[in-house]
C-alpha cells in the first residue's frame, strides 16, 4: 500500500527530525528509521524523544506507528527500502592520519558495507551526513565492489537544519539540494528524491546540482556561517578598547543589505556538533590538495573563536580582583545554543573546566541540558541546579552561557539580592539589558561594549 519505502540508518539530531517530517508529509511512504543505539531507538518510540526540539513531538506523534517506524533492525529496514538515507555522526578523527581535523567515515564506511551485504535489489544511498567532498565516489566504489549486477546511486543530500529550529527548518527549508551524478541512472535518481521534497518544498527551494558541489556546499554553508560569528567575535575586543559598542557596529554594518543582519551576535563563542568539524575538515582538504592560503583562512575562523572563549574567561578572572579561589561561579545555560539539549563543543564546557582550574566553586543551570552538562563533566565537583535562582543564590557571579529566552525576564532584583556582594554578573550573550541590572547593583560585564560597574 505504501509507494515508497524509505529507511534512514542513523537516529540522531538529523535522522529523526528529518525522517519524522517525510513521514507526516508523505503518508503514501513507509519510513523506517534505524540505530544500533537501543537506548535511543526505544526513546523514540516514547514521548520522551531522546534529543529536545520545540515542535517535534507532534510531528512524531502525527506519523509514529502510521507510516514512521524506528527499529534496531538495520539489515530489515536496508533490505525493505529502496530508498535509504545515512545520517550516521562523521566526527573528527581523533586518531592517525589527519587527527584533530579530517572526518572520521569510519561509521559511514560500516553502513556502506552493511547495505551492500544485506542488498538484492537496486537502492539509491543518500549521503545526509555531512561528508569531505569526492566521498560519494568512495561509497560507489564499496557499494559496486560486489559486481552481481546490484546497482546503488550515490545521492548527496546534506541537511541544513538548525538545533533548536529544526522543525521549521524542515517544514519551511531556505532551500533542499540534491546533488547526484550527471548520468542518465543518476538523475533519474535525482528526480526520485526531488519529488519526496516536492510532497511539501515549493520547486523554486529544491536545488540540483553535480554530487561534489552538493557535497562541498553543505561544509561551505557552515564555514561561512562560522565566520560570520567570529568575524563579529573579533570586532567585539576591538571595541571593547576603543568604547565602540559591538550591538550598535553590528546595527549599522547589517543593514547593509549585501551583509544582512542574521548571525552578528557577539557572543562568548559557537560551538555545537558541527561548526567547529567541519571546517576543520574544509581545512584538510584544502592542505591535501596543496592550497594551504586557503586552508590558513579557514582555520582562522577556528583560532577567533578559540580566542574568544578564552578571552571572556580572562575577563571573569580579572573583573573578580584576579582570584576566583573558592568564589562561587553561577553558568546560565550549557547547551551551546537556546532551545536544545544539545552541549556538544559547547562554549560552556570550555569555560567551566578553566573556572575549575582556578579553583572556582562552579553551578550549573540549564533548562534543558543538565543531563547532558552531567556526562560532558563527568566526575568534576560541579554543582548542578535546575532553578536558576538557587544556582546564584551566595554566588559571587552570574556567567549567561546560553541565550535561553526565560533568562531575559527572570527577576534579576530577587537574584542580586541573594549573591555575595559586589555581585559580578558576565553576558556572553549578550542578551540582556546590562544599564537596568546596573541600576539594580550588578556589576555587569557585556561583550564589546564598556563594563557598568560601581567601583
Ligand atoms: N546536528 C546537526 O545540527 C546537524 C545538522 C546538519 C548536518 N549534520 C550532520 O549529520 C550527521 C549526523 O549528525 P547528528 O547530529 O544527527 O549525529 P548523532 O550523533 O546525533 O546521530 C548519529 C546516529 O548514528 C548512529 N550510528 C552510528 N553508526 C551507525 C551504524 N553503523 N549503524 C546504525 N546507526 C549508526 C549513532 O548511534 C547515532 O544515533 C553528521 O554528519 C553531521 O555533521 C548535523
Amino acid at each position: 500500500m505504501f509507494t515508497k519505502r524509505i529507511a534512514c540508518i542513523g537516529a540522531g539530531y538529523v535522522g529523526g527530525p528529518t525522517m519524522a517530517m517525510i513521514a507526516m508529509k508523505c503518508p503514501q511512504y513507509k519510513v523506517i528509521v534505524a540505530d544500533l543505539n537501543k537506548a535511543r531507538i526505544d526513546a523514540w518510540q516514547t514521548d520522551s524523544l531522546p534529543i529536545y526540539e520545540p515542535g517535534l513531538l507532534d510531528v512524531v506523534q502525527a506519523a509514529r506507528g502510521r507510516n514512521l517506524f524506528f527499529t534496531t533492525d538495520i539489515a530489515g529496514a536496508i533490505r525493505e527500502a529502496e530508498i535509504i538515507f545515512v545520517s550516521v555522526n562523521t566526527p573528527t578523527k581523533t586518531f592517525g592520519e589527519g587527527a584533530g581535523r579530517a572526518a572520521d567515515l569510519q561509521y559511514w564506511e560500516k553502513v556502506a558495507r552493511e547495505i551492500l551485504r544485506e542488498s538484492t535489489s537496486p537502492k539509491i544511498v543518500i549521503e545526509k551526513s555531512t561528508l569531505p567532498v569526492k566521498t560519494a565516489q568512495t561509497m560507489e566504489t564499496i557499494l559496486n565492489a560486489k559486481g552481481d549486477g546490484v546497482h546503488f546511486e550515490v545521492i548527496s543530500n546534506p541537511e541544513f537544519l538548525a538545533e533548536g529550529t529544526a522543525v521549521k527548518d524542515l517544514l519551511e527549508p531556505d532551500r533542499v539540494l540534491i546533488g547526484s551524478r550527471e548520468t542518465p541512472e543518476g538523475l533519474k535518481a535525482r528526480q526520485e528524491i526531488v519529488d519526496i521534497y516536492a510532497n511539501w518544498v515549493p520547486a523554486e527551494r529544491i536545488v540540483t546540482s553535480n554530487v561534489w558541489s552538493a557535497e562541498l556546499s553543505k561544509l561551505v554553508a557552515n564555514a561561512f556561517l562560522a565566520q560570520r560569528i567570529s568575524s563579529i567575535n573579533s570586532i567585539s575586543a576591538l571595541c571593547e578598547k576603543t568604547e565602540a559598542n559591538v550591538r550598535e557596529v553590528a546595527h549599522a554594518v547589517g543593514m547593509d543589505s549585501r551583509v544582512g543582519s542574521r548571525f552578528l551576535n557577539a557572543s562568548v563563542g559557537f560551538g555545537g556538533s558541527c561548526f567547529k568539524k567541519d571546517i576543520l575538515n574544509l581545512v584538510y582538504i584544502c592542505e591535501s590538495y596543496g592550497l594551504h592560503e586557503v586552508a590558513r583562512y579557514w582555520e582562522s575562523v577556528i583560532t577567533m573563536n578559540e580566542y574568544q572563549e578564552q578571552r571572556f574567561v580572562r575577563a571573569m578572572i580579572r573583573a573578580m580582583f584576579n582570584t576566583i579561589v573558592d568564589k562561587r561561579i553561577a553558568l546560565f545555560g550549557f547547551s551551546f545554543k537556546a532551545d536544545t539539549s544539545d552541549t556538544r563543543e559547547s562554549p560552556a564546557i570550555f569555560v567551566a573546566r578553566k573556572l575549575m582550574e582556578e579553583r572556582a566553586r562552579v553551578v550549573i543551570t540549564d533548562p534543558k541540558a543538565i543531563e547532558n552538562a552531567r556526562h560532558d563533566l563527568e566526575g568534576a565537583p560541579v554543582e548542578y541546579a535546575e532553578d536558576p535562582y538557587q544556582a546564584a543564590r551566595g554566588a559571587h557571579a552570574v556567567a549567561i552561557m546560553t541565550e535561553w529566552e526565560e533568562y531575559r525576564t527572570l527577576d534579576w532584583g530577587k537574584i542580586y539580592g541573594s549573591m555575595e556582594k559586589p555581585a559580578f554578573l558576565f553576558d556572553g550573550r549578550n542578551i540582556l539589558d546590562h544599564k537596568g541590572l546596573y541600576e539594580l547593583g550588578f556589576n555587569v560585564y557585556p561583550l564589546g561594549s564598556p563594563a557598568y560597574r560601581h567601583f
